[in-house]
């Protein structure tokens, strides 16, 4: 930088002249905004040799304030005019500029993170590609286990030995977590996972689910029920009931399968719950010590409880949305039946 440069651009600045109040903001940002050609120089001055610093810094400093007050003096030219003129009504309101909608999943998703987060639970997050291991093997799945075909999982290299595959639920994430953190654990895994289904109003091949794991010493089935009831409550109501009926999944022993009370007809019996007063939500169990087992975790020392809920089920529930294609099509006029809800 030279004196000649600040010099020129004064020069430069006090020739200017403006034939409305847009011209003078234009001007300002020009010169004085953040890219502006002033600010330029106080950015090369940065760099300039120290003992020439005091020297330049006090032209920099008048260059400055000579901008701003000729910039000031061009504003002033058209501030009688502001009021009613024709060039700007200030008074005006403002234009209306649409709001986007935050989509319904995302929603729910957020809402299960804030409730179990509100009970110490943290969020953890793995791969949507995953490995057999992670997937199947680590979560005590039988060889010959169905899921491990080709007609229900999307595989990446189906010939190989070692196979690479979407994740068809996120208790993938359970061992990932077992295996990087020494309890107490207590995570909720959201994401989405992959099946090879055909697309219905009941069935995707994509979808969302949370996954919850709580492993420490003395976890009981009674700390699962606890934990599952005060959820129920806070998604769907204080009145929510819950129901455990007894199931089977390989990586929980014993397992079960969670019903609610039929947020629509208070448990009398209606069309969307088929008449039995209980809509499904989640399985959920006891980790099977084979699980803590495979991901490093002493099943003598610890226990702990799992859960995995599909989130557009709970979605569909809350909402009664009738058809699952809805999440996935975008189409605004049902995006925007969710406005309100932010
Ligand atoms: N992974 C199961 C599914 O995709 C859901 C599930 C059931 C998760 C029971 C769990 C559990 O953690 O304990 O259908």
């Amino acid at each position: 930088m030279e004196r000649k440069d600040i010099d020129s651009l004064l020069e430069k600045i006090e020739k200017l002249t403006a034939e409305s109040i847009r011209d003078v903001e234009e001007i300002r940002v020009k010169f004085l905004g953040k890219k502006g050609e002033v600010t330029r120089l106080f950015e090369e001055f940065r760099t300039i040799e120290p003992e020439l610093k005091k020297e330049f810094g006090k032209y920099l400093n008048e260059l400055k304030t000579k901008a701003a007050e000729k910039i000031e003096t061009l504003r002033e030219n058209f501030a009688e005019f502001v009021e009613g003129s024709s060039l700007e009504d200030f008074t005006k309101p403002g234009d209306n500029f649409e709001l986007g909608t935050r989509h319904p999943i995302s929603l729910v998703r957020e809402q299960i993170l804030d409730i179990f987060g509100s009970f110490g639970y943290s969020v953890a997050l793995g791969p949507e590609i995953e490995d057999d291991w992670h997937v199947f093997s680590a979560l005590n799945f039988p060889p010959e286990h169905p899921a491990r075909d080709m007609q229900d999982t999307f595989f990446i290299n189906p010939d190989s030995s070692d196979p690479i595959l979407l994740r068809t639920h996120t208790s993938s994430v359970q061992v990932r977590t077992m295996e990087r953190q020494k309890p107490p654990i207590r995570v909720v895994c959201p994401g989405r996972v992959f099946r090879n289904e055909a697309i219905s109003a009941r069935a995707h091949c994509i979808f969302h689910q949370v996954e919850g794991l709580y492993i420490d010493k003395g976890v009981s089935f009674a700390d699962l029920k606890q934990a599952i009831l005060l959820f129920v409550q806070q998604m769907f109501g204080a009145q929510t009931e819950i129901r455990m009926r007894p199931s089977y999944f390989p990586f929980t022993e014993p397992s079960t399968e969670v019903d609610i009370s039929c947020n629509i007809c208070g448990g009398k019996g209606c069309n969307i719950c088929k008449g039995t007063g209980w809509l499904e939500i989640m399985g959920a169990g006891m980790v099977d010590p084979n699980v803590l087992e495979a991901s490093g975790i002493d099943s003598r020392e610890y226990t702990g409880f799992a859960f995995g809920m599909g989130i557009e089920r709970i979605a569909m529930l809350k909402w009664l949305v009738n058809d699952l294609r809805h999440y996935f099509e975008n189409d605004v006029r049902f995006l925007k039946e969710f406005q309100s809800v932010i």
